[in-house]
């Protein structure tokens, strides 16, 4: 009796981590900021028409406290029969959506590059496409994104947050997103000569496994990397900079 409990309880276990480890819980949107990526000397130098907008880094599933889903790797798709499709494959799937692909999900380095960027496309499709919903359909997932990024590309705009020298302080910048989106965004900064910038402005949806992502919802981590609450000053650098 006492032992059929223990398997059963045992069972119940090993079910439920099997079934969260493919039970992540929202997508982030994550749109970087080219000129503060790129006065950055820790990243490889960019060619000298940096981009004035912001542009797509990637969409990446993550569990409902904020850790991504990579990390766990084949896991999350082990006990499902999907089999992702190679990223060597993607970017003939990909043809259609070229166009749209090139203007908001170009490299931050060099975004005329088509070498480079095919070969960006491929590494975020490896490191997150495969543990999505769409991980046996590239261009769902691919369109999914840039859906998203034709609607949220410039989360600022309408906004009274604008490229500036001075510095905001965190809690303005992410307000403003609030107010504007009526959700919290993840702030992520990196910090070159001693000034935090803003880098990264990530916006989370539900995830829904019929259907593709669309409703928003407040990030479960406000700030990363360079910034960590709301009392930081962060400056949002003028594209001229760098
Ligand atoms: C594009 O990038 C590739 C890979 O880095 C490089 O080999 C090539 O020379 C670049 N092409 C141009 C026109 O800069």
């Amino acid at each position: 009796m006492h032992r059929h409990f223990l398997v059963a309880a045992f069972l119940a276990t090993v079910s439920l981590l099997m079934s969260s480890e493919a039970n992540f819980a929202t997508y982030k949107l994550s749109l970087h900021w080219p000129a503060a990526a790129c006065n950055d000397p820790a990243s490889f130098e960019c060619k000298p028409n940096v981009l004035n907008t912001f542009t797509i880094h990637g969409l990446w599933p993550q569990f409902a406290n904020g850790n991504p889903v990579r990390p766990y790797g084949p896991e999350t798709n082990r006990c499902t029969d999907v089999i992702p499709v190679n990223s060597d494959q993607i970017l003939n799937l990909m043809t259609p959506l070229q166009d749209f692909s090139r203007k908001l999900w170009p490299n931050y380095k060099d975004y005329q590059n088509q070498t480079v960027n095919e070969n960006c496309w491929k590494y975020e499709w490896k490191l997150y496409g495969m543990y999505s919903d769409s991980a046996d359909n590239p261009y769902r997932y691919f369109s999914t994104a840039l859906s998203l990024a034709i609607k949220y590309i410039d989360p600022y705009k309408g906004t009274r947050i604008v490229p500036r020298l001075v510095p905001y302080m965190a809690k303005d910048i992410s307000d403003a997103i609030k107010e504007n989106l009526g959700v919290y965004p993840q702030i992520a900064c990196n910090e070159v000569r001693g000034i935090v910038q803003l880098k990264e402005v990530r916006l989370c949806f539900r995830r829904d496994k019929e259907n593709p992502p669309s409703v928003l919802q407040d990030c479960p981590r406000r700030y990363a990397n360079k910034c960590s609450d709301e009392t930081n000053e962060i400056t949002f650098i003028p594209h001229l900079i760098g």
